[in-house]
C-alpha cells in the first residue's frame, strides 16, 4: 500500500482533553476533534484525576465517532489505531488505551503505543510540510520540559529536562497564588502583556553552559516570596508586572538553553512543542533569537501546540514506517519518559 494513503485513527486522553484524529499519511490531518474538560476543572484550580477519567469515559465514543464523521470515513476503511499510552494520569490513559485496543482488536488492524512527548514534537510536522530532521526540540508542556536532539524521524537524544517543575507547571501555580482561574499558563500569558519584563529580578537557576537541565521550582518560590512579602509589608503589588518578569525569566532560561544546545549539536533549526509553546512572547523571542543567529525556526499551530490527537497520529504514522507497533497487552505507562530512541 502507497503509505501515503495509510488512514491513522489517533486517540489521546492523556489529561484533561478527550481528543480523536484520522490522518491520512504522516501530515494530512483529516480530523482533529478536541474535547477539553477545562471548565469542569476550573473550580477545583486544576485537574482532578478521578473526574478526569470519568469524563474520558463519557466523551471517547462520540469523540471517535465525530473524528471518523468529520474526516468521511467509516470505521472499516482505517488501516490503524495510534494512542498515546503515557506520559500522563493513570486513569485518563486508561480510557484511550482501553478504546484503542478495542479497536484494532475487533478491526484486526494494527495498534501503536505513542510517547505523548513525543507526539508534542511531531505536531510540527503537521504545521510545517517542509520540515525534516536533524533539529532540536525545546519541549514546555504541562509536566515535562526538555531539551531533545531529533536526529531522525525515530532516532532521538535527550539532551536535558527539568529536575523539579516543568515550566507549564509553574505557570500553573504562580497563577493560582495570584488569584487566577486554571490554567494559569494563558493568563499568565495575558497580564504580562500589560506588565514590565524587567519589573522584578527573579532567579535563574542552573545557568551554567553546557548545562542542559533545567529547574524552575525556585524560580516560582522566589515569586510566592516576592508575594508574600509585599503582602507582610502591606505594598500593593502591581500583578501585570509580577507575570511579565515571571514569564520573562522562565523565557530566557528556555531560550539560552535552547540556543546553546543547537551550536552544540550544529543543528540549523529549533522546533518549540508542547502547552507552553502557545505563549505569545515565547514564540516571539524565540522568533527574534533565532533570526539573530540564522537557525530556523518552528512552533505548531496554536490548537496544535495544547494536547490533540493528530499529533499522536503523526507520530504513531512514523513509528509504523519503522515497524513500531504494540501487541494488545500495551498498557498506560503514567511516567513514560522521553529517553534515547
Ligand atoms: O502540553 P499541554 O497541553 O499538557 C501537558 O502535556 O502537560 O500543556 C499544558 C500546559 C499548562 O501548564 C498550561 O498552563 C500551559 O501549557 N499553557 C501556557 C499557555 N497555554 C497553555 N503557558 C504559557 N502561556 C500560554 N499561552
Ligand atoms: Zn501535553
Amino acid at each position: 500500500m502507497n503509505t501515503e494513503k495509510i488512514l491513522t485513527l489517533a486517540i489521546e486522553s492523556s489529561c484533561d482533553e478527550t481528543s480523536a484524529a484520522v490522518l491520512q499519511g504522516g501530515r494530512k490531518v483529516l480530523s482533529n476533534i478536541i474535547a477539553t474538560q477545562i471548565p469542569v476543572h476550573q473550580k477545583f484550580g486544576g485537574v482532578v484525576p478521578e473526574i478526569a477519567s470519568r469524563k474520558h469515559i463519557v466523551n471517547i465514543m462520540p469523540v471517535i465517532d465525530e473524528a471518523l464523521a468529520k474526516a468521511e470515513v467509516k470505521l472499516e476503511d482505517i488501516n490503524q489505531v495510534a494512542v498515546t499510552y503515557g506520559p500522563g494520569l493513570v486513569g485518563a490513559l486508561l480510557v484511550g488505551v482501553s478504546a484503542a485496543k478495542s479497536l484494532a482488536f475487533s478491526r484486526n488492524i494494527p495498534l501503536i503505543g505513542v510517547n505523548h512527548l513525543e507526539g508534542h514534537i511531531f505536531a510540527n510536522f503537521l504545521s510545517a510540510p517542509e520540515l525534516e530532521p536533524p533539529f532540536v526540540a525545546l519541549v514546555v508542556s504541562g509536566g515535562h520540559t526538555s531539551l531533545v536532539h531529533v536526529k531522525d524521524y525515530n532516532s532521538f537524544k535527550l539532551m536535558g529536562q527539568t529536575r523539579d517543575d516543568a515550566a507549564g507547571e509553574a505557570f500553573d501555580k504562580v497563577a493560582r497564588v495570584m488569584g487566577l482561574p486554571y490554567p494559569g499558563g494563558p493568563q499568565i500569558d495575558k497580564l504580562a502583556q500589560e506588565g514590565d519584563p524587567l519589573a522584578i529580578d527573579f532567579p535563574r537557576a542552573l545557568q551554567e553552559k553546557g548545562n542542559y537541565e533545567f529547574s524552575f521550582s525556585g524560580l516560582k518560590s522566589a515569586v510566592l516570596n516576592y508575594l508574600n512579602s509585599m503582602k507582610l509589608k502591606k505594598i500593593e503589588v502591581n500583578k501585570a508586572d509580577v507575570a511579565a518578569s515571571f514569564q520573562h525569566t522562565v523565557i530566557e532560561v528556555l531560550l539560552a538553553k535552547a540556543l546553546d544546545a543547537i551550536k552544540e549539536t550544529g543543528c540549523d533549526t529549533l522546533v518549540l512543542a508542547g502547552g507552553v509553546a502557545a505563549n505569545s512572547s515565547l514564540e516571539k523571542r524565540l522568533r527574534e533569537v533565532t533570526a539573530k543567529n540564522k537557525v530556523k525556526f518552528y512552533y505548531p499551530d496554536k490548537i496544535l501546540c495544547t494536547d490533540n490527537a493528530a499529533m499522536i497520529g503523526c507520530r504513531g504514522y512514523y513509528q509504523s514506517l519503522a515497524g513500531k507497533y504494540a501487541d494488545l497487552y500495551l498498557n498506560a505507562v503514567p511516567g513514560l519518559a522521553l529517553t534515547d530512541v
